[in-house]
């Protein structure tokens, strides 16, 4: 699958030249500490290549979604981190872009690096604003942005800057998930396995609605299947329900059956008496929920239905827990399909987010081909939306 855009194979860089690069750092923090270095790792190739070429690094990224400039939001923990990574010392500047940074960035040498602060301290980043774009764009030569995991939003450092700074290329991150992404729905081998779970419908309608036309089988598991059950006119139980997928679910259902993709629908429920890791628990046919009872996994007989039609793919993509994996009791299926992706002899995607997550806490991570940086980004690349972060780079 060949790449539309520019990447950074293609800068011919001078030594010392500056690089501004966006990578998407937004790593979970628990009280100050990375829980999860994985998107830093991922950026790696891209930072140690501008360097190993004599660039001068200045590296931006948003952290959360901070309202102000909250001391807890700043991205020192993870340039320290960075410094650890690369075995070289990283600067940290006290701010987005004013005269520090500025000063900051024209004295580092070639192969240093400096970080900027988190990119939403600006008001004027998720606005896209052309003023902050301009001022980020003067503290380089050159625009790199490998931050897939924030390439759907049009915001200054992502979008805007490139308005400013040319040549605007993408880093190897950003060049091969993109390239994965679009692999999967342009030329998947066959059959293509698409598991989906998490809790709404809606936030997967039009990614269930392209698989409908693009996938053999879409297996359906996590709180969503409950809309599924509930338009069936089925028992739910107290099972975690988003009243407005309901409707939604019976019109996929329907086009479900003109299509020639088998959306798969879970055929037993773990179900128990409440949200907790104590709560009494018993596997149940999916057509026979008990009232009062909330529906928190799938069940044995769906798990080994799902890992069979898994072993059988050419290719599968995967997007959102099975049930409440949080709560050991209740991730077994979560676990079931990790596995199943993990050991799956076809190509293996599995998109950012929960499931990422899910794969890296079953210690399957180096088992799939491709585990995504991006939660939104990846969902809304396949839905074939157009990412803002991608279409402003140079065409290839
Ligand atoms: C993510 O974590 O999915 C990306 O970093 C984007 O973050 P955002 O949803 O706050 O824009």
């Amino acid at each position: 699958m060949a790449f539309r855009k520019k990447t950074v194979r293609d800068l011919a860089l001078a030594e010392g030249q500056a690089a501004l690069v966006r990578v998407d750092f937004n790593v979970p923090l628990d009280g100050g500490r990375i829980t999860d270095d994985s998107r830093i790792r991922a950026a790696l190739p891209t930072i140690e290549y501008l360097r190993e070429r004599g660039a001068r690094l200045v590296l931006c990224s948003h952290l959360g979604r901070p309202k102000d400039r909250e001391p807890e939001t700043s991205l020192r923990p993870v340039s320290e981190r960075l410094g650890e990574l690369i075995g070289a010392p990283v600067m940290q500047a006290p701010e987005v872009v004013g005269e520090e940074a500025s000063r900051l960035a024209a004295a580092l040498k070639p192969g240093e690096v400096l970080v900027l602060e988190n990119t939403r301290w600006e008001p004027g980043e998720t606005k896209n604003d052309p003023e902050l774009a301009r001022k980020l764009a003067e503290l380089a030569d050159v625009y790199v942005n490998d931050a897939f995991g924030a390439a759907h939003r049009a915001h200054a450092s992502t979008a805007g800057v490139a308005d400013h700074l040319r040549p605007a290329v993408a880093g190897f991150l950003l060049e091969r998930e993109v390239t994965t992404l679009e692999g999967i729905v342009e030329s998947p081998q066959r059959p293509l396995v698409v598991v989906l779970g998490g809790a709404k419908v809606t936030d997967k309608i039009g990614l269930i609605e392209r698989f409908l036309e693009i996938a053999d089988t879409i297996l359906i598991g996590g709180a969503m299947c409950f809309a599924f059950f509930k338009a069936q006119g089925r028992e739910i139980g107290t099972s975690l329900l988003h009243e407005p997928d309901v409707a939604e679910a019976e019109r996929l259902l329907a086009r479900a059956r003109e299509s020639k993709c088998e959306l798969v629908l879970p055929s037993d429920i773990v179900v128990a008496t409440d949200f907790s890791a104590g709560a009494d628990h018993r596997q149940v046919p999916a057509d026979a929920m008990p009232e009062g009872w909330m529906g928190l996994d799938v069940g044995d007989e769906t798990r080994k239905a799902y890992a069979d039609v898994i072993a059988q793919a050419g290719t599968v993509f995967w997007n959102g827990p099975m049930g409440a994996f949080e709560l050991s009791p209740f991730a077994a299926g979560t676990r079931a399909v990790a596995e199943a992706v993990a050991a799956a002899p076809g190509t293996t995607v599995v998109g950012g987010g929960d499931s990422a997550a899910a794969v890296a806490q079953f210690g399957l991570a180096d088992e799939v081909d491709h585990l995504s940086t991006g939660g939104g980004a990846s969902l809304e690349l396949l839905e074939g939306k157009v990412l803002p972060g991608v279409e402003a780079l140079d065409d290839a």
